[in-house]
């Protein structure tokens, strides 16, 4: 019933005359206007703010996941706060060099990289390549014999610590296709082979427990086990990974990333860690800074069973709800204080019954075709987890800040749709 909790929505939220909802100075409803729906509207100040908080305890070792959000925008914005940026395959890379990233300010991640890819990140210069399995070692050898390297290396240990989240997201526990045991001794013969090896200079261990974590305690008995782990080998850098939960529906809390960067700190030195602690938090700076806003295009009511609110968008710019169940709130920007009071299944265009945004929704009694209707927290995993299904076009990236709104993505055209269709 109660309107859409204010602490979901992006820190320059504002109400308008008229109760609508303004982001960086910007009426949600003229950029729905001015750009069409669905539209991702994000909030710059709220970004740069996360992305300082960040810097400000890790400097150069706060590293943003560019797989929550990216594009050649956030990559410079990102950058030019002052955090490196962790890439996972050679189109991450490739998007962060175009937006003028130098290639040292970028660690290399992913559990399968290809020959190709470490060789085009070693050629350009990457800053850390962070090694996944003993098959990355043997390819990084063959390239050093072929004249590449040695780049600076961490390796990736699973410190068999299971993260509360969902499974899917769950990557500390010693069954995941990630990293190096630490429980079997697998972790410490790869330190050693790695530390012998010509081909790689080893600076530190690294380890990332999972996403969208709310426990602290998680991380503190990760930070444990890393201490034990890897004190005999006095290696200069640590990196905890991301993870840090965001708040997507009412009474749900997380730390911030101060609280979170503080914690992290506070558990290392009592844990002995001497090595310089690095983060690389993705959701946690971009989740909260977005919303996107649909148009309502479709509400079927069927009496006594359930009313559907069919939008111009759905699983194809946000499939979080199809793939982990993540639940959202709703809201109309032109009402954004309103009550609630109208319950929906808030459904998209796509031709299958598990098309859903938002599975119990929440509206105001006045809710018609033609509103537009707006989730927040999506900055995080929507765009990026974007596809092309159904061959529904894309929706652009607004970035408002000061009362100025910069497309920084367009929306995809018909003619997009064809760049790769050769016959
Ligand atoms: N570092 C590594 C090595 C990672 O694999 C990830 C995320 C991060 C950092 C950033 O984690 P974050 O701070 O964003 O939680 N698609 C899922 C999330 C997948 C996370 C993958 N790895 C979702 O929408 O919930």
């Amino acid at each position: 019933m109660k309107p859409v909790p204010w602490e979901l929505l992006p820190d320059s939220s504002e109400l308008g005359d008229a109760g609508e909802l303004v982001i960086g100075g910007c009426s949600v409803l003229d950029l729905a206007d001015e750009y069409g729906t669905p539209l991702f509207i994000y909030d710059e100040t709220h970004l740069r703010q996360r992305c300082r908080d960040a810097v400000e305890l890790f400097g150069r070792h706060a590293t943003y996941a560019t797989k929550a959000f990216l594009c050649k925008a956030m990559a410079k914005l990102a950058n030019d706060e002052g955090m490196t940026l962790d890439v996972a395959t050679a189109g991450e890379f490739h998007i962060a060099r175009a937006a003028g990233v130098p290639a040292a300010d970028l660690v290399f991640h992913g559990n399968n990289k290809s020959v190709a890819e470490l060789r085009m990140a070693i050629r350009e210069g990457v800053g850390r390549i962070v090694v996944d399995s003993f098959d990355e070692l043997n390819r990084l050898d063959s390239l050093h014999a072929q004249g590449h390297g040695p780049p600076k290396v961490l390796l990736r240990v699973t410190p068999g610590v299971e993260a509360h989240t969902h499974e899917f997201i769950a990557t500390g526990q010693d069954d995941s296709k990630f990293g190096f045991t630490v429980s079997t001794g697998v972790a410490a013969k790869a330190v050693e082979r790695a530390g012998a090896s010509e081909a790689v200079n080893l600076v530190g261990i690294h380890a990332h427990i999972g996403s969208q974590v709310f426990r602290v305690e998680s991380f503190a008995q990760s930070l444990q086990v890393l201490a034990e782990f890897s004190e005999p080998f006095g290696l200069a850098e640590l990196v905890v990974g991301g993870g840090l939960g965001v708040p997507y529906v009412a009474g749900e809390e997380a730390p911030t990333i101060r609280q979170w960067g503080q914690i992290l700190k506070r558990e290392a030195a009592q844990a002995g860690i001497t090595a310089t602690l690095g983060i690389e938090p993705g959701r946690s700076i971009a989740a909260g800074a977005a919303i996107t806003a649909y148009t309502v295009g479709t509400i079927k009511r069927l009496d006594g069973i359930r009313n559907y609110v069919a939008v111009d968008g759905g699983m194809s710019d946000n499939p979080r709800p199809v793939l982990y169940g993540s639940g959202y709130e709703t809201f109309l920007p032109r009402a954004v204080a309103a009550e609630r009071p109208f319950h929906a299944r808030i459904v998209g265009k796509h031709c299958e019954s598990g098309d859903i945004l938002v599975r119990e929704g929440l509206l105001p009694a006045d809710t018609v075709v033609g509103d537009v209707l707006a989730t927040p927290v999506t900055g995080a995993y929507g765009h990026s987890m974007g596809s092309n299904y159904n061959k529904v076009l894309r929706p652009p990236v607004v970035f408002c800040e000061n009362g100025d709104a910069r497309m920084v993505v367009r929306r995809e055209t018909l003619a997009d749709l064809l760049t790769t269709d050769l016959t």
